[in-house]
């Protein structure tokens, strides 16, 4: 048996963020009631081609948690437990909506924890009401100008609208 760890209660929330949405504060903000700190990690290059810059994320997410004191916005650009190490934290904390998110997120958190034995993985259900959400759904209803007040926060509602209408 391994003796706990003097390491602070810093918890990770990494993404894409691409871009933040209620389902992603609705995990960010319980998580903040958990941990005594929440680093939300923006990662810098995803295989996937983001519709927002890395910047562009950051203070969409910045402006929406600037009410949740523990919380703070980053970004990386490395292996998650590189930036872990980095920043003295060895919580993940992950979102899982619905089956088909497991499948993935159990061999990131398997991975992770291979590479690395002092990195531990939370998962928090999502709220039902967010158990469909996602960035990608949000993009493509506005896309095509469809509603979603109900699905983002609107500073991110306002910059959808605003990349979408420059064609
Ligand atoms: O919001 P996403 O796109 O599902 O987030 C995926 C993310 C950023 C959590 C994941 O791609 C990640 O941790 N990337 C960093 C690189 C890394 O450590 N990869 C190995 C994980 S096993």
């Amino acid at each position: 048996m391994k003796k706990p760890t003097m390491e602070a209660n810093i918890a990770v929330c990494p993404g894409s963020f691409d871009p933040v949405t209620y389902g992603h504060l609705d995990i960010i903000q319980r998580a903040s009631q958990v941990f005594e700190k929440v680093i939300v990690a923006v990662l810098k290059n995803s295989s996937k081609t983001p519709l927002f810059s890395i910047e562009e994320r950051k203070a969409m997410l910045e402006q929406v948690t600037q009410d949740i004191p523990n919380v703070e916005v980053d970004s990386f650009n490395d292996l998650l437990i590189n930036y872990m190490n980095e920043r003295n934290a060895h919580v993940i904390v992950k979102g899982l909506r619905a089956v088909s998110d497991f499948e993935y997120e159990l061999q990131m958190a398997s991975l992770n924890r291979k590479l690395s034995d002092r990195i531990e993985t939370f998962f928090m259900m999502s709220s039902n009401q967010y158990s469909y959400l996602s960035s990608s759904i949000v993009k493509q209803i506005a896309q095509f100008n469809g509603p979603v007040s109900d699905l983002v926060p609107d500073v991110v509602e306002r910059e959808l609208r605003r990349k979408y209408s420059k064609g």
